[in-house]
């Protein structure tokens, strides 16, 4: 039986992982370590917090003895690290808490993985520690890092440090870098679920600057199986981007949400940039598609269609976010842009 650590495991990404994992693979126990910080939320595992194969612990990553003690305890094999502060946004407010946990908080873990010698340490890192592209060409994994807001930096940060403990000391690692995800339980502060809820209340949805930013849109599932495939699969000490080959612009996609919901594109509104907003991301997943056998199993338009339905039929999941402390979060961030 594998025996994985997961942390964040109680978030958007992390939370999909965890499901996917407690249903397609019998033979695995899953201890699942979250601060339930504003992003965790019980909710996510509706369903599996009483699988036999699933144990949640409520705790920091930074908290190295508690780590040491979950680890030790439970026999963990390997361990697969999503916790992190995960919003530019709030990094560009507040980029301490991106240190402490996306930087000392993986540290504090690969110090155990080392000194435990695990099987695997996989880094769920992100397309954007690379920077921003032009017009052409795309993110490989030789293409240099070159982060550009805390959030990126941070998790440039921590990326070095993975691959230092494996330079240095032998530590088994992957590192995965993904592109912008969406899909089932994604907090409402990222682009898609929050112009979802607002499209839905006929609120108007904010549009930074021109909105001809360009992401690469990834479904939430198709990423949680390509970690599977890294973590199982990959040999230790490399790195593999994964990308829906989705690029699309932030106006495209809201016009796609308002479509689908027959609301007008009259509820758009373009409000100040972000500063030092990244122009473009796009993702050359070919690596892991030739080398794992890896292919994401939907185009954006059903992956899209799918996760409006899903909000839909979770109006509670969301009014109860919204009800609570993010309604502050929201005001503090659009109430004068
Ligand atoms: P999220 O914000 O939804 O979830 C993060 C989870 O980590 C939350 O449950 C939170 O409670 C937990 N957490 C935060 N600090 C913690 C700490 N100190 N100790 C323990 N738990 C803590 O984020 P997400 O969108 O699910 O992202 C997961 C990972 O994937 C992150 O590492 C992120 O950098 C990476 N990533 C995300 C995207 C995306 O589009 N969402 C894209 C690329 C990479
Ligand atoms: P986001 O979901 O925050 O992801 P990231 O910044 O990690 O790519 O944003 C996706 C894109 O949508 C990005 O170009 C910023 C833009 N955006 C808006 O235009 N309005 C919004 O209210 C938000 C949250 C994002």
């Amino acid at each position: 039986m594998r025996r994985i650590l997961v942390t964040g495991g109680a978030g958007f990404i992390g939370s999909n992982f965890v499901r996917m994992v407690l249903s397609e693979h019998a033979d695995c126990l899953v201890v699942n370590v979250d601060d339930l910080t504003y992003a965790g939320n019980l909710e996510n595992l509706e369903g599996f917090m009483d699988n036999a194969n699933h144990k949640f612990v409520k705790g920091d990553i930074c908290d190295a003895a508690l780590m040491e003690k979950v680890i030790g305890d439970n026999e963990i094999d390997s361990i697969v690290n999503f916790a992190a502060e995960s919003h530019v946004d709030r990094s560009l407010v507040d980029p301490g808490i991106f240190i402490e946990t996306n930087v000392s908080g993986t540290l504090t873990l690969l110090k155990i993985a080392l000194e435990k010698d695990l099987d695997k340490f996989v880094q769920i890192s992100t397309d954007e520690v690379y920077g921003s592209l032009g017009a052409d060409g795309m993110f490989t994994e030789q293409t240099p890092i070159s982060p550009n807001s805390p959030y990126s930096a941070s998790k440039a940060a921590a990326d070095h440090l993975v691959k230092a403990f494996g330079h240095s000391w032998g530590l088994k690692y992957n590192i995965t870098r993904c592109s912008n995800n969406y899909g089932e339980y994604q907090f409402p502060e990222k682009m898609i679920p929050l112009m979802i809820n607002n499209a839905l209340n006929d609120k108007e949805l904010p549009i930074y600057g021109d909105g001809l930013y360009v992401r690469d849109w990834l479904y939430v599932y198709d990423h949680c199986t390509a970690v599977w495939k890294v973590l199982t699969e990959a040999p230790a000490g490399e790195t593999y981007n994964i990308g829906g080959n989705n690029e699309k612009t932030n106006l495209d996609v809201v016009g796609s949400i308002l479509d689908r919901l027959g609301k007008s594109k009259d509820l758009i509104r373009h409000v100040t940039d972000r500063p030092g907003h990244d122009r473009r991301y796009a993702i050359d997943s070919s690596r892991i598609m030739t080398e794992l056998g890896w292919a994401p199993s939907v185009t954006f338009e059903v992956g899209l269609d799918k996760t409006i339905d899903w909000y839909l039929a979770n109006k509670k999941w969301l009014d109860n976010i919204v009800s609570g402390q993010y309604q502050a979060y929201y005001d503090q961030m659009y109430g004068n842009r």
